[in-house]
């Protein structure tokens, strides 16, 4: 990127980052720190070396020995003081950052999810958002308002003592500068390698924890961690070459800078011997030429945590700039929902293949309506083109014979109970795990669910019945019995369209007993539409629509 779209965009991260006040406390801070170190310093050294060394002052020592404690015990405070306000700004720049991303990925519509994967979402969520937030109260303070700034306050100094070596060093410090430019460019790339490697890993991190289960009962375990070290392995690798140019840079760089002393040397060395320097001012030279150089490199060791950061704010803006957002409030409220109609509905998650072809169903109150179909046939496209999850690419789906785009895609989802084979349960009670969804449910309320789902006798059995938290103790209810948990939740909401999907699926002949009921309760007087794969189920239904790529067959 060119350092002028570098600095445009890092200004864009500026404004959007906000805290401007604070900032230029801080710096206001730092600038009058340095200033007052180096000026108390530079007094000192002279009045010492040309004034009371000379004349065998002791007292002068002893009273310039107090002054300089005192001057360091302020400048520490100071110190402690914007240390405490750069972190404090940092955590709540971090937090900001995270509230915000965290905001628009509720808000996201699901072609986000479907474009990125849960590595790249977690990856972005913990470490680019952290980067980012360091990004001006932690990294810039550090690199410029404290190595920038200091390196100017000293090079001014040093100008006021002696101007030529004071153009020398400044003159062998733009030549370390341009050297540092040519290897910051070659870890560039590196550095996005080692971001998108870190994706990978997250990606099989969390599908090795949440995949456990399939990849033990494949037998994979052995290949996933194969492919683990690999990626392992080439992350170290980019870090070594990173190092390595890290550290070829650093030895050219010392040798650069080293040229700094035989300057000072030789060049005030004369003037003092000519009588037109003092001890006290090549003393000075020669220290704060080794400040130069010690600011310099504060700056430089930075730069790849500055580039890091800066690639990870670049990440932050732009998922920010996404407009592929859901209006959740946008439309007319739907207060209930009396008949469903799908009309010539094609629908494609790629504009390009249909998944849908020519859809037409109309659903009545109270009709129950089983899809059923081949694996990858449609059905669970259909129901999310119901619930808005995405829109048909042409034709309509009426809702109470208006266009469901008029409604508001919040009251159209809350019209809809949506149980799918899986079961979220939350770390907390079984009365919690149903409050969850309405709170404003009564204890009597949920136990007479449970009685309608056969599972109330089962709970009350355990020895802190509703009160069990089924999280820490997964193995209290069968996966056929903490699915009725779902069932229980669209129960308490109580909505008007009932949509299930394969929950029927890997079930033992027990818990299918106890599904079905569970079906016939939660589907009782509601329009529903049911896939499934046994007949045992599709028997509930009034009609069966058979789905063979994208289109209705029966
Ligand atoms: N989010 C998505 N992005 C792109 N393609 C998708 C997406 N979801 C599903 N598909 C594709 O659309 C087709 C229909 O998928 P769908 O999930 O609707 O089938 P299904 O009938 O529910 O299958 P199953 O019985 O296996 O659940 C499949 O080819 C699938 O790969
Ligand atoms: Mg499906």
């Amino acid at each position: 990127m060119k350092l002028k779209n570098k600095l445009k965009e890092l200004n864009k991260m500026y404004k959007h980052a906000g805290h401007h006040k604070k900032m230029v406390q801080i710096f206001l801070l730092i600038c009058v720190t340095v200033v007052m170190e180096l000026l108390v310093v530079a007094y000192i050294t002279k009045k010492i070396i040309n004034i009371e060394i000379p004349n065998n002052n002791i007292k002068g020592l002893i009273t310039y020995s107090i002054i300089y404690i005192i001057v360091i015990a302020i400048q520490s405070y100071m110190v402690l003081k914007h240390c405490d306000m750069r972190c404090i700004l940092q955590r709540i720049m971090q937090g900001e950052l995270r509230e915000k991303v965290f905001n628009k990925l509720q808000k996201v519509n699901l072609k986000f999810y479907d474009n990125n994967s849960t590595g790249t979402i977690l990856q972005f969520m913990q470490n680019d958002v952290n980067n980012a937030g360091g990004l001006f109260p932690d990294i810039i303070v550090e690199m410029y308002f404290m190595g920038v700034t200091r390196f100017f306050i000293i090079a001014m100094f040093l100008m006021f003592i002696d101007l030529k070596v004071t153009i020398m060093l400044v003159g062998l410090y733009v030549i370390g500068y341009l050297v540092t430019i040519y290897f910051n460019r070659k870890t560039i790339k590196d550095l996005h390698q080692i971001r998108e490697l870190n994706i990978d890993i997250y990606n099989l991190i969390n599908e090795g924890i949440q995949g456990f289960l399939t990849i033990k009962t494949l037998e994979i375990i052995d290949v996933k961690i194969k492919e683990l070290d690999e990626k392992l392995e080439k992350f170290v690798d980019k870090n070594k070459n990173v190092e390595k140019v890290v550290g070829k840079y650093n030895s050219i760089f010392a040798f650069i800078t080293s040229f700094a002393i035989p300057l000072i040397i030789f060049w005030s060395g004369n003037d003092v011997i000519k009588g037109l320097a003092t001890y006290a001012e090549i003393m000075l030279l020669i220290d704060y030429s080794g400040a130069l150089k010690y600011e310099f490199n504060w700056f430089i060791r930075h730069i790849t945590d500055f580039n890091q950061a800066f690639i990870a704010y670049s990440k932050v803006l732009k998922f920010l700039e996404i407009d592929e957002i859901e209006d959740v409030h946008k439309g007319e409220k739907l207060e209930n929902i009396k008949c469903i109609e799908f009309e010539d509905v094609d629908f494609s998650y790629d504009n390009n293949q249909k998944t849908i072809k020519n859809f037409n169903l109309k659903i009545n109150s109270n009709e129950k309506i089983a899809l059923v179909g081949k694996t990858g046939s449609g059905k669970s496209t259909v129901t999310n083109l119901l619930c808005r999850f995405y829109e048909p690419t042409s034709g309509r789906i009426l809702i109470n014979s208006y266009d469901y785009k008029n409604f508001s895609i919040e009251s159209i989802r809350k019209n809809i109970g949506y149980i799918m084979q899986d079961v979220q349960i939350l770390p907390e009670t079984i009365i919690d795990n149903i409050k969850y969804v309405n709170e404003n449910i009564t204890e009597v309320e949920v136990e007479n669910i449970f009685k309608k789902l056969k599972l109330h006798d089962k709970i009350i059995s355990l020895e802190n019945g509703y009160n069990t938290n089924i999280f820490d103790n997964p193995d209290i209810l069968s996966s056929g019995e903490k699915q009725l948990i779902n069932f229980a939740r669209i129960m308490a909401i109580n909505p008007d369209v009932i949509i299930l999907d394969e929950v029927t699926s890997n079930l033992s002949f027990n818990t299918e007993m106890l599904v079905k009921n569970a079906i016939e309760q939660v589907t009782k007087n509601k329009i529903s539409i049911i896939i499934a794969h046994r007949l045992e189920t599709t028997k509930l239904c009034d009609k069966i629509i058979t789905l063979q790529n994208g289109e209705i067959i029966i």
